[in-house]
Parts: C-alpha cells; structure tokens; sequence
C-alpha cells in the first residue's frame, strides 16, 4: 500500500535498501525471485507499508520541574512495537544556552541508544543575534525545522517580535518554522483566575486554554508568515477554528501546513471532566492534560479534525509524545492544574489508532500511509528515503494484519488482575486504555532488519542511526 494506491507486489530488498517491488511470481534474469532469495516474509492477506514517522516526539523533555519518562532507548523501542521506523525529536535550547550547545547536548541524549532512525527539530527558546546566526547554519547539521512556542511564558515562549526575526531567516533559509500556536500570555491569566476561584482540577487546564486563543495565536502565526514569506507549521492543531484560519491561508496560496494527534480525533474534555478512579478521585483526568489541550466533543471538534484530515486541510498525523507518570510527576499538579506537567504518550499506538479510522471509514487505506509515513517524510526532507517503498529506499517496512487485534493499554482480566500484557512506553498508566484495534502490526523492519516480529522484539538499542534532513519537500 502506498499514498496513492494498493497492488499485490513482492517486495525485494538487499541490506539495508529496498532492491525491487515485483508482480507476485516475477523473474529476474529468468530465476524465480522468491526461489532465489535468503529469506521470505510472508505477508499473505496482510498490507505492507512504509514504516511509520512520527515528526513530534519528545524523549527526555525537561517539562515543570521533571522530564518526559521515555528515554531515547524507551521511547524508540516502543515506537517500533508500534510500526513506526522513525522519529523527528526536538533538541531544546533553553533561555541563555546556545543553539549549537543544545544540539549537542541532544545529539548526546540519542546516540546509540535509539531503536530506529531518528531526527532533530531545533526549538529555539532564546532568539539572540547569535541563535538567529545559528539557527541559519543548522540545515548543514541536517537539521531543517525549527520549533517556537506562543505559549508557556517564561519557559519557552518567544514574542511576536522574536518570531518576527526566526521566521526572517526561516525565509532564508528555508528552514520550516514550526509554531506552538497558543496564546500563552492571556491563558495563564484565565488559569491564574481560575485557581483563584478554587478549580484545579486537570479539567480546568482544558478551560483555561479556550480554543479561542489557539485560533488567534494560529492566524497570528499565519499572519507573520506571509509578512515574512517563511513556511508555516502548525503543531498539534486541536480547534475546529484554527483549521478555518490553515485552510484560509492554505486557500490563498500561502505555504502553511499543520498536523493533529490522535488524541484530538479520539478524545474530547468531556471525557476527561468525568473522568475518576478511586484512588486519584478527579485528579485522573490528568493523564490526558496535554497542550493544545483535549477540546469539547459538543462543539465538534473532533469530527472537524478527522474532516480536515480527509481535506488535506491538515496534513498528518504526529504524537507529540511527552510521556509522564502519574506518580510523583503528573501528582505535582494534584491541588493546582498548572503544575500538571503536560503530556501524554502515544509514540506506540499511532499507527494503530490511525488504522482504526480506516476501519470506521474515517479515511482511507492510502490516505493512512500518507498521513503517517509518505507526508511526514515529504514535510520534513527525508522523502525518497523514507515514508516510500520503492527501489533505492531504506528497507523501513511494517507489515499490517488487517484480521489481527491490538488491545491497548495494560489490560486486566475478569477479575481485575493484570493480564501482564503492557504498553511498551516507560509511563506507569496507559492514557489510551481500553481502545481495541481491528489490525495489528505484525513485523517491522528497519533498514532491512527485522526488528519485530509478531510479538517479539528482535533489535537492539543503537540500531537507529540520526537521519540528516534536506529541506521541506512540500511547498506549494
Ligand atoms: O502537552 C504538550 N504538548 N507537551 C509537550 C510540549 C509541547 O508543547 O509540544
Ligand atoms: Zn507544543
Ligand atoms: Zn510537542
């Protein structure tokens, strides 16, 4: 299965790269291929796709005072439990740091230790005359997209002056401006006031970051990039309302691209107000504090973004996994949703839930490889390599099991007892509990090497490589 269609096919590979794709039965220099060859993988009534990418994972983030559970080795591993063959991460330079500092510091963090293939994105937390110098020498790192954040201010937030100067040499450069199109500064006023009146629940986080100020920070951002003519993408876009303001600009010409998650296709506030369990009470709706945060079912959020994604009003699908546990790290917000750090952790039931909108007629079969694989690897310059099958491209290859089942979570049996089967990200909860797969990833191969193999992890920790990034494949 690729972007664009689906064709019975053998697909050859040598090491590491895919040789040929071949009608069933094929012969080349008149021996029969599949006679000819080391080993079979029988992928008979099941789908082959491109592994999966996942743009927006954060292994490591430091976030309120503790850090995203997943290391690098963790984190990978699940990911390719779950079929996806690589990740873009951010390297994060923090206030006063330089960029080259922060880069190495990440390159630190994932070397040798990742499972699959693994990218940076540059966050740029600190726009000096020196960042800006930096940030224009980061595509001969291989790196060609940076992240900033209209939120969080005082941590990594930059103004509207700030971005004015990255988004100057994102059109430079060609550097990708990737923005956190939130805005922070009136957010933290209505959480403040919030806590004031009592309400600190997790589901007050959801209150106080109204949609209405994802749609304007996005037409803000949008705005200053046709000023400046930088490429814009939005990440985890969760308003029905900032996707009007991408499909606008996307209508009038302009280069702006914008991902969602999963959780803004599955999960709604509502859920997440009445959550409860008996030992955090309220406090449980926690597990699903995340920003852009989870948004109003009644207000039909959810089903504006599963459209957008048939529209190609939205382009992909990413994570944002920033994985944290319960105990003694969401717990820090237990009387005040504001020190709730924020994020959950998706990196290895991406692929899965995506499927399942295949099931349920939400996309198609195709559309599922481009929104997780072929346009990741388009949007952030590592198409041809990867997010295809075709000859000449890194061996990155799930094979999918459409009469297969995945249960996620960390499911008990009848009598509540853990059936000892878990997720394989480093959290001690599981934020997507209970939601069955009609499919299942069967084996995954990384640049050829079968690393899982029906429920079996065969790689090892160093087998992803860090992938250096040409320049967006997508503009318009
Ligand atoms: O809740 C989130 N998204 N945490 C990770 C940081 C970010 O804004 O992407
Ligand atoms: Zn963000
Ligand atoms: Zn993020």
């Amino acid at each position: 299965v690729s972007s664009t269609g689906r064709a019975p096919a053998d697909v050859l590979i040598d090491g590491e790269v895919i040789k040929a794709v071949l009608s069933p039965g094929s012969t080349l220099f008149g021996t029969d291929v599949a006679a000819s060859v080391d080993t079979v993988i029988d992928a008979t009534g099941k789908y082959v796709i491109p592994g999966g990418i996942d743009a927006h994972t954060h292994m490591e983030l430091p976030f309120g005072g503790t850090a995203a559970i997943d290391t690098f080795e963790t984190g990978t591993r699940a990911a390719a439990w779950g079929g996806t063959t690589a990740i873009i991460d951010f390297a994060v330079q923090t206030f006063g740091e330089r960029i080259e500092d922060s880069l190495a510091a990440w390159h630190g963090k994932a070397s040798g230790n990742c499972a699959i293939d693994y990218g940076f994105h540059q966050i740029v937390g600190d726009v000096t005359p020196d960042s800006l110098k930096a940030m224009a020498k980061l595509p001969d790192e291989g790196i060609t997209s940076f992240k900033m954040f209209m939120a969080y201010p005082g941590v990594f937030y930059s103004d509207d002056a700030q971005i004015l100067k990255a988004m100057q040499v994102s059109r430079d450069t060609g550097l990708m401006t990737m923005m956190h199109a939130e805005n922070g500064p009136v957010i933290d006023v209505l959480a403040e006031q919030l806590v004031e009146q009592g309400k600190t629940d997790p589901y007050y986080h959801g209150v106080a970051r109204a949609w209405e100020m994802e749609e304007e920070a996005t037409h803000r951002a949008i705005m200053l990039a046709k000023l400046t003519g930088a490429p814009l993408y939005i990440v985890h876009v969760s308003a029905k309302q900032a996707v009007e303001q991408i499909a606008g600009a996307r209508d009038r010409g302009q280069n702006v691209f914008a991902e969602t998650c999963p959780q803004y296709l599955y999960l709604s506030l509502e859920e997440q107000l009445g959550a409860q369990s008996e030992q955090y009470g309220h406090f449980e709706g926690a597990k699903w504090v995340c920003s852009t945060p989870l948004r109003s079912r009644e207000e039909g959020h959810q089903d504006a973004m599963w459209q957008s994604l048939r529209t190609n009003d939205v382009q992909m699908v990413s994570t944002d996994h920033c994985p944290f546990c319960m105990k003694d790290q969401k717990e820090l917000g237990l009387a005040d949703f504001r020190k709730i750090p924020n994020g959950m952790g998706t990196v290895e039931h991406r692929m899965d839930l995506m499927y399942q909108g295949v099931v349920t007629g939400e996309i198609t079969l195709e559309r599922w490889v481009e929104l997780t694989s072929t346009t990741p690897a388009r949007m952030f310059g590592i198409y041809g390599r990867k997010g295809v099958i075709q000859p000449g491209a890194d061996a990155d290859i799930v094979v999918y099991d459409p009469n297969g089942h995945t249960s996620i979570g960390m499911p008990v049996d009848e009598n509540g007892k853990p059936t000892g089967k878990k997720h394989h990200m480093n959290m001690d909860h599981a934020a997507w509990e209970g939601f069955e797969i009609d499919g299942h990833v069967d084996t995954v191969l990384s640049r050829g090497k079968v690393i899982v193999d029906n429920d079996q992890y065969l790689g090892s920790k160093g087998d992803g490589r860090f992938m250096k990034r040409g320049l967006t494949q997508y503009l318009t």
